[in-house]
């Protein structure tokens, strides 16, 4: 597609959106950002798709179609997980026509405990966020001839200084370094844990509107695959990022947490520990389990594009992170007791 086209944004207020939103600007596109509340700046629409009709402005034909528009969030029951990400998929298809290059922006990790996105049963999946983007794609290819779906893994923020304009949940982990929310890393350290920086997608995204629609489903996984990151590099990564913050800051520095893997937290450490902890404790160390399974993925993502080295992403990221949550990331752990 030669710039300047006429292209639809949705989720432009997020973390990926606004950075895919700012690429194609670059590129010479005229965008329209979407989201449910509304962003500022030129051409920022409040539009809840699936809820409420497109306001006046938003009605087509649209040349490009980048919905980016989700719920991340993985403790929805799976009704409302299917509110949140098929309902407005549905809606927003049926706006457009087949004319239009549509692009769904999905996750690595729809395929699920299976490795396919094919089931449609929820424990196929770790999640009702994982459940409901698998839903998604499979809704994205049967109501339609022609559309790129792009699935990606963790999404840092920009190479050059680690820009986010929204942190999803992973930034917990530097959070509850911090906070000492969490007494061990409940994970297998030789675990792959794919990334990807907010730049990689919007410069597939870019590049794919450049050279317009496939001819039928055209599906991109990127990643870096088999070259990804060990889960502890990347807790390396974190707390080196972390401590270099904290020592310009002042703040005292972060130790090390002992490794623990899942099965033997789950059979021997939680089951003791549950006996001492208090409610606050359990709450946290509950919460963390929801974790566990990205954190123990041996199978490398099938990348077709594989993006550059993440680390020093990741570096940036957390540090950025850090810049813009100065009171979390000044936090003195305390040690855990019962
Ligand atoms: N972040 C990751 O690590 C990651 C990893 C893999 C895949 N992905 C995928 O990448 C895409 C973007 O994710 P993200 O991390 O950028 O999400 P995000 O930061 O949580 O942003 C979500 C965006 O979607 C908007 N939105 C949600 N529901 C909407 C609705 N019904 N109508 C209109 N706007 C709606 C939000 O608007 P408001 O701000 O107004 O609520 C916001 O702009 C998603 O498809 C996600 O599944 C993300």
């Amino acid at each position: 597609m030669t710039p300047p086209a006429r292209i639809l944004v949705t989720g432009a207020t997020g973390a990926v959106g606004s950075a895919v939103q700012r690429a194609l600007d670059a590129a010479g596109h005229a965008t329209y950002g979407v989201s449910r509340r509304g962003g500022t700046g030129a051409r920022q629409y409040a539009w809840r798709i699936g809820q409420e009709a497109a306001p006046d402005a938003l009605r087509g034909p649209w040349p490009v179609v980048v919905h980016c528009a989700a719920d991340t969030r993985w403790n929805l029951s799976t009704e409302r997980a299917a509110e949140a990400n098929i309902t407005p998929l549905r809606a927003l298809l049926s706006t457009i026509g087949p004319e239009t290059h549509f692009i769904h922006l999905s996750s690595s990790y729809v395929t699920g405990l299976e490795g396919t996105s094919d089931p449609s049963a929820p424990d196929a999946y770790r999640n009702s966020y994982e459940w409901s983007k698998a839903a998604a794609e499979r809704l994205v290819r049967a109501e339609r001839e022609s559309a790129d779906i792009v699935r990606f893994p963790i999404v840092m923020g920009a190479r050059s200084d680690g820009r986010l304009d929204r942190y999803s949940g992973f930034f917990w982990l530097p959070s509850s370094l911090c906070s000492g929310a969490v007494p061990a890393l409940v994970a297998e350290g030789k675990a792959l844990l794919d990334m990807v920086s907010t730049d990689d997608v919007a410069d597939h995204i870019v590049r794919i509107v450049a050279g317009g629609p496939p001819s039928d489903h055209r599906l991109a996984v990127l990643g870096r695959g088999d070259r990804a990151q060990r889960v502890e590099e990347v807790f390396d990564t974190i707390l080196d990022a972390l401590n270099s913050w904290r020592t310009e800051a002042g703040v005292p520095r972060l130790d090390h947490l002992p490794y623990v893997t899942p099965d033997q937290w789950n059979r021997f450490y939680l089951p003791f520990a549950e006996q001492y902890l208090d409610r606050a404790q359990l709450v946290r160390v509950t919460a963390f389990r929801a974790y566990q399974g990205y954190l123990s993925v041996t199978e490398p993502f099938a990348v077709t594009d594989r993006v550059a080295d993440t680390a020093q992403v990741l570096h940036r990221s957390i540090r950025r992170w850090a810049d813009m949550h100065d009171a979390s990331a000044r936090r003195v752990p305390r040690p855990w007791g019962a």
